[in-house]
C-alpha cells in the first residue's frame, strides 16, 4: 500500500533558520533556535511570510501546520509551491487555509496555476480541528502529476495530460512558500480585538530534485529523490481515497462550474478524479 512507502522513506529536514528566508513582515516571524519551528504572526501592522532558499523541480514536500485560533475570520495561512521567476509565466500549487469564526468552518482551499492560468479551485472542509494540533500537509510533485495530501491521505490530483492546450508545471523550478495574511473579504472580516494571530509551522521535510534554469534549458538534480518516486502514478488506493475525501469534505470544485475558466477544463477534469 502506498502509505507505507510514503512514510518509510527518509525525508530531509529543512531548517527554518538556514534553509528558509523571510519574504515579508520580518519582525512578525519567530523561529526557534534549532530551526525546527517557525511562527508566522499577524497584527494590524503586518502579516508575514517565508520561502525556501532553494528552488526545486519535482519532489515531496511535507509541512506540519497548526492554524490560528479561535476566531480567525478574515485570515489566510498558506503553504504553497511557486516559481519565483516570472519570465515564463507563473506556476503555482496551493494549500490555503481560510480562517473562520469557529474551527468547524475552517476551509482547505487548493488551486493550481500553470503559465499564469489558474481558476482551478477546489475547496474542502477539514476532517479534524486544524487549530488543536499540528497536521501534515504535503505536495507530491512528479513529472506525471501533483498530489495534495492531508495527513498522508490524498485529497486532490492534477495530472500531466498529453494535450498541448493543458499545461503542466514542468518547465521551471519552484520554491516552497508559507505566509499568513489579512484577507478581509474572501474569508470574512478580521476581528482585530483578537490580534496578534499566529500560524505555526514545524517539521518541514522535503525529498526533492533541486532545479534551475539556464537560459531556455531547465535542469534538475535528482540525486536526493528516489528515482521510483519520479515515476510514481496514482495507485488504486490513492484514487479511492481521493474519491472518498471528495464525497465527505468537498465544498467547491471548479470542474462543476458551467462557465469554465479555460476551455481545457472539461478535458482536464475528466482525468483528475
Ligand atoms: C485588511 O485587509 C482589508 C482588505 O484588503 C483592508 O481593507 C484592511 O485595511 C486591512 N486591514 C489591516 C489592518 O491591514
Ligand atoms: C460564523 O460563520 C458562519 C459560517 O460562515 C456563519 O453562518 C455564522 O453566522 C457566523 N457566526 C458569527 C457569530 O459570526
Ligand atoms: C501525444 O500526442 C501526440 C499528438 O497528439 C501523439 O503523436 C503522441 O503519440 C502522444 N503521445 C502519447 C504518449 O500518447
Ligand atoms: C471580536 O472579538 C471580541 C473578543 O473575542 C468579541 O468580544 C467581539 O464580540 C468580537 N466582535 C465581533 C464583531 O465578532
Ligand atoms: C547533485 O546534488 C548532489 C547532492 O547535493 C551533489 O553532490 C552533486 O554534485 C550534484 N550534481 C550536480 C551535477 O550538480
Ligand atoms: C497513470 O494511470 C492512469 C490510469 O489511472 C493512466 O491513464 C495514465 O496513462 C498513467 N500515467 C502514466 C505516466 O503511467
Ligand atoms: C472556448 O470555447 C468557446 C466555445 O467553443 C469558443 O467560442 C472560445 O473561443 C474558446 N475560448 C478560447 C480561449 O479558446
Amino acid at each position: 500500500m502506498l502509505i507505507f512507502f510514503l512514510y518509510t522513506i527518509q525525508l530531509l529536514a529543512l531548517n527554518f533558520n538556514t534553509d528558509v528566508s523571510v519574504t515579508w513582515g520580518d519582525w512578525h516571524v519567530d523561529r526557534s533556535s534549532d530551526g525546527e519551528e517557525m511562527k508566522l504572526q499577524m497584527d494590524q501592522s503586518s502579516g508575514s511570510g517565508a520561502a525556501t532558499n532553494a528552488e526545486f523541480l519535482f519532489g515531496r514536500f511535507d509541512m506540519h501546520v497548526k492554524l490560528a485560533s479561535p476566531d480567525s475570520s478574515g485570515t489566510i495561512s498558506t503553504f504553497y509551491l511557486q516559481s519565483p521567476n516570472r519570465d515564463l509565466g507563473w506556476d503555482e500549487a496551493d494549500f490555503e487555509f481560510l480562517g473562520t469564526n469557529s474551527t468547524a468552518y475552517y476551509k482547505i482551499h487548493t488551486n493550481l496555476i500553470t503559465n499564469g492560468i489558474g481558476g482551478r479551485e477546489q475547496q474542502f472542509f477539514f476532517p479534524f480541528d486544524p487549530t488543536a494540533d499540528f497536521h501534515t500537509y504535503s505536495f507530491f510533485w512528479t513529472p506525471q502529476q501533483i498530489i495534495w495530501y492531508v495527513n498522508g491521505i490524498p485529497i486532490r490530483v492534477f495530472r500531466k495530460l498529453n494535450d498541448s492546450s493543458i499545461l503542466y508545471p514542468n518547465q521551471q523550478p519552484m520554491k516552497v512558500y508559507t505566509s499568513f495574511w489579512n484577507d478581509s473579504g474572501w474569508a470574512g472580516e478580521v476581528n482585530w480585538t483578537n490580534a496578534p494571530f499566529a500560524a505555526q509551522y514545524r517539521t518541514f521535510h522535503v525529498n526533492a530534485c533541486v532545479g534551475w534554469r539556464d537560459g531556455s534549458v531547465v535542469n534538475s538534480n535528482c540525486s536526493n529523490a528516489p528515482p521510483f518516486w519520479l515515476k510514481h502514478n496514482l495507485s488504486t488506493w490513492e484514487r479511492e481515497r481521493i474519491i472518498g475525501m471528495r464525497e465527505q469534505y468537498l465544498i467547491y470544485d471548479y470542474c462543476n462550474e458551467k462557465q469554465a475558466v479555460n476551455n481545457a477544463t472539461s478535458i482536464e477534469c475528466a482525468h483528475n478524479p
